[in-house]
């Protein structure tokens, strides 16, 4: 019999080079995937909106296909958010504890959550998440759950994740032109948590590298909990425009190139193997090394990947090389055995992303990861802090409706 207990939720996730929809349907405990779309996207380039009008028709068109595969209407999604606009700020607060003999509750917990809710940082941004990393007591420092221990007082760190308003104002206005609702906006690096990392993951040092078509978006996570972010806006397009302007060609014949025959394994390719192509005009039509077109790839990869590395240390990000399991995704993980190139770079073990064993009986491929995180991330914790709390909010303006959601998301984390 149908069960009733079910929500649908669509996720959407708006890449520079594809636009990916999933329509699922979840319930007690069981996710199924109604509908999927891919779409090649317009009016966006490099993560910013270039043309909204481009950008509006691409969703609609999106949206419908998804609605087509799925034989439902949408009216409301969940989105993933670009990693260039999301940045994460590592927080600390300290409470007294209120219980007269020490004794640490939850009431104590929820209070430090508040308190940390308020903390003044950027201006003008909204919150997308609030993660605790860890809290100490008097005696005790790197306290997972800190209820039920005496201290005289309690100190909690968190990561929170933001983004500029201005930001996620335009994408709202864009889809509520589209006529869709937006449930919730969600950081693309936590959205692939939620399908990639288990919780073996917890004990050893996670990242995610995403390495979309306009951006390569690395994500540092410890226990899980996301650390860092590390983002520079090149991708997959640089690769074709490489190839594009070292043969000639066009980007659209690059593109087929890079997807056909891309391998950086170098030695793998014979030297002797040629594909013909034809100019940009079409007129001249010249053959092409095979090995030439991989050398011209193998660099940009590197380059790209150098780049990740350096800015991550400027950044003062670290993980621990040959502990720390690298789970690429985004289009380019396609490119053949890219995953030596990651091992080499960031000296950690790298594969492609997988999705979590509790989801594998849904054979999604990769390139719907982000999309489908949204979903998941909505279900399992974030909806109630619905971002009402912007970073600078002062205290003065808390009111007991706004409390009380924070209260009950807070909750929620630590069911979690
Ligand atoms: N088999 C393949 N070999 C090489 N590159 C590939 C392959 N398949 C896809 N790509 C590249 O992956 C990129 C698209 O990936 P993806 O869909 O993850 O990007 P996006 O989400 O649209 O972009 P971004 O996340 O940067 O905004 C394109 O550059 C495409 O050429
Ligand atoms: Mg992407």
């Amino acid at each position: 019999m149908a069960n009733k207990n079910y929500s649908i939720v669509v996720g959407l996730d708006i890449g520079t080079a594809l636009t990916k929809v999933v329509i699922c349907k979840l319930g007690d405990g069981i996710v199924e995937v109604l509908g999927l779309s891919e779409t090649k996207t317009e009016g966006i380039s490099c993560g910013n909106i270039t043309n909204l009008f481009k950008l509006e028709e691409t969703i609609s068109k999106a949206i419908n296909a998804a609605e087509d595969s799925a034989g439902i209407n949408i009216k409301s999604v969940n989105v993933a958010i670009f990693g260039n606009y999301v940045k994460i700020g590592k927080y600390q607060c300290t409470t007294k504890v209120t219980n007269y003999n020490g004794l640490i509750t939850k009431n104590d917990v929820n209070k430090l959550y508040r308190d940390i809710s308020n903390v003044t940082t950027q201006p003008n941004c909204k919150i997308l998440n609030i993660v605790p990393v860890r809290y100490s007591t008097d005696s005790i420092q790197n306290v997972s759950d800190p209820e039920g221990m005496i201290s005289s007082h309690l100190t909690g760190e968190y990561n929170i994740i933001y983004a500029q308003n201005s930001v996620l104002k335009q994408f709202t206005e864009c889809l509520n032109n589209c006529d869709l609702d937006v449930e919730n906006i969600v950081a693309i690096p936590d959205a692939l948590s939620k399908v990639i990392l288990s919780e073996k993951n917890k004990e050893i040092e996670s990242c995610i590298i995403d390495m979309g078509a306009g951006a390569t978006v690395l994500s540092v996570f410890k226990n899980n909990a996301l650390q860092n972010i590390v983002s520079i806006p090149l991708g997959g397009n640089a690769i074709t425009n490489d190839i594009k302007a070292a043969f000639g060609i066009s980007f659209e014949q690059a593109e087929r190139l890079k997807i056909k025959f891309g391998n950086v394994l170098l030695n793998e390719i014979s030297q002797d193997e040629t594909v013909n192509v034809s100019s940009v005009n079409g007129n001249d039509v010249s053959s092409i090394y095979k090995y030439d077109i991989c050398q011209v790839i193998k660099a940009r990869v590197q380059e790209i990947l150098d780049l990740v590395k350096k800015k991550a240390l400027k950044q003062k990000v670290s993980f621990t090389p040959n502990r720390c399991n690298v789970h690429l995704v985004g289009g380019c993980a396609n490119i053949k055995n890219i995953c030596n190139v990651v091992n080499e770079t960031f000296s950690c073990h790298c594969f492609i992303a997988r999705i979590k064993d509790e989801y594998e009986n849904l054979e999604l491929d990769h390139k719907f990861f982000q999309s489908l995180g949204t979903v998941f991330f909505k279900n399992v914790e974030t909806e109630s802090i619905k971002k009402e709390v912007s970073l600078n909010f002062s205290k003065s303006k808390i009111n007991e409706g706004g409390l009380n959601k924070i209260l009950s998301s807070l909750k929620r984390f630590f069911v979690d």
